[in-house]
């Protein structure tokens, strides 16, 4: 019998087909006419496969009645239509043998629901249950209908440096990368040579690969990047990881405008796949993680984004009856409070925020004629806030190394950056989309450390 993924054996027209099962067992129930239940599942999808095991089976009374949830087997059989309601289909076991046991005593996925905390504590057992099956299937979609996007829209998938020297976002919040014994050097109370460090410099995990984009941009026309990026900010937040994955367009002439039509429609794209292909786990979503989830995607897809600036913005925020833990007025940062208030408030949907202040954006965002703002756009999603950052690039060198005099940046340090704006610079923007921010909107889970496999917090790199 050839073997078949549950998603296609759960099939109405796969009754009938002879074929082999592989999957871990969930649960198991003896009936008194002599034969056992078992719902296996695989991975494929959210639902299980229920197979009918007799009590014929040689190794019936040995093992069948002694599986329990987390045991792995393989079965062999015949697809039925199921008279039971919610499957269309079920499995006459001919065979079934047992792979590794999974003692009931010591396996923690039991029958019992488990908070999403506790499980983080399992975080190599949690994508056994439903709720991280269905998150890793989503956010496999995601993954695939980036690169399905830029790639039909003509943009090349090019890769940038994990290890780097400089700090993209001008934030100082980057991960040491060394080979000095700090600890030996800080007792010793001498100055640190960076000669002896494998690098010859101070370098660093990179927050961001953009730097590196605009070099392919500035040559190839349209490029992204999608890797893992870096931030040691101590934000103990729902919303923030030490480690998250990053996609990066970046598009030689293209503007403010540009780049917030490709936000858009990019958002869109990935929405619609996710409602198209992932319709099991989007409905599962629906109904236990988020209610109305389903509904709020369907809808941001049909309509388009709300603009504003960030100045009606602050208007906006300044004028109106919630209370905030943070004052706002301009010049100030907007915290993830005034971005909720905006999106599921005043808005009602997703909202792209433009023209910040440059004194709060960092020093490669385009300086507008007013002098006091940037060509900046952040995408901001009820119940998540900023999902995307971007900004037209600044391509003129005199204006960008004035910002840089005055964000204290050594222009020495960035030469090779500013040469793209020395020979045949252009106009070009892009943006940067958390990975993990858009699988949280998508699903309605929570808190983000629920959507990536193996989250790193502050205190926490185990697993
Ligand atoms: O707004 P950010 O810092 O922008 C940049 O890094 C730009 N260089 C991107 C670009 O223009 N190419 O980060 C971009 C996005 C944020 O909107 C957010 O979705 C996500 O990255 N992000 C985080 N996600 C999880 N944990 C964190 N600590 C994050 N910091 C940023
Ligand atoms: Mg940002």
């Amino acid at each position: 019998a050839e073997w078949m993924r549950i998603v296609d054996a759960r099939k109405e027209e796969s009754a009938g087909v002879d074929c082999e099962i592989r999957g871990w067992v969930r649960t198991r129930r003896d009936s008194k006419g002599g034969f056992s239940f078992v719902e296996i599942n695989d991975g494929s999808c959210l639902g299980n496969l229920q197979i009918v095991a007799p009590a014929e089976l040689d190794n019936y009374a040995d093992e069948v009645q002694k599986l329990t949830a987390g045991c792995s087997v393989v079965v062999q059989g015949k697809l039925e239509t199921s008279p039971a309601k919610g499957q269309a289909t079920e499995l006459q076991v001919t065979s079934l043998r047992v792979l590794g046991w999974a003692d009931p005593d010591t396996y923690p996925l039991q029958k019992k629901r488990h908070s999403f905390e506790k499980l983080r504590e399992w975080a190599h057992l949690r994508p056994r249950t439903n709720t991280f099956g269905a998150v890793m299937r989503v956010r496999n979609q995601i993954c695939q209908s980036i690169h399905d996007f830029f790639h039909e829209n003509g943009f090349l998938y090019t890769q940038t440096p994990i290890i780097t020297a400089s700090d993209c976002e001008g934030a100082g919040e980057m991960f040491r990368v060394t080979t000095l014994d700090l600890d030996r050097l800080a007792k010793s109370g001498g100055p640190v040579k960076y000669d002896y460090d494998f690098f010859g410099k101070p370098s660093y995990l990179t927050v961001s690969g953009q730097l590196n984009g605009e070099t392919f941009a500035t040559a190839l026309g349209r490029i992204y990047t999608f890797g893992p990026t870096f931030r040691a900010e101590n934000s103990n937040t729902s919303r923030h990881l030490a480690e998250f994955w990053m996609v990066e367009p970046e598009a030689a002439f293209f503007d403010l405008a540009d780049d917030m039509q490709l936000a858009e429609d990019f958002l869109k794209r990935i929405f619609t796949d996710c409602l198209n292909h992932c319709a099991e786990d989007m409905a599962f979503f629906n109904e236990r993680i988020q209610k109305g989830v389903l509904e709020q995607i369907q809808s941001v897809i049909e309509r388009p984004f709300g603009h504003m600036t960030y100045t009606e913005a602050v208007e906006v925020l300044e004028n109106c009856n919630a209370k905030f833990e943070y004052p706002v007025s301009w010049g100030t940062d907007l915290q993830a409070e005034h971005e909720r208030y905006l999106t599921e408030q005043h808005v009602k949907g997703p909202v792209i925020l433009t023209d910040y202040p440059a004194e709060i954006k960092p020093f490669y965002m385009r300086v507008s004629d007013d002098r006091k703002t940037v060509a900046a756009m952040d995408v901001l999603v009820p119940g998540v806030g900023e999902i995307i950052g971007g900004s037209q690039r600044e391509e003129r060198l005199d204006v960008l190394t004035n910002r840089m005099a005055e964000a204290g940046l050594n222009e020495e340090d960035y030469w090779w950056y500013l040469d793209l704006r020395r020979f045949g610079t252009v106009p070009h923007a892009g943006f940067g989309l958390g990975l993990e921010r858009a699988v949280q909107y998508v699903t309605g889970m929570g808190n983000i450390r629920d959507v990536i496999p193996f989250p790193r917090t502050p205190g926490n790199a185990e697993f």
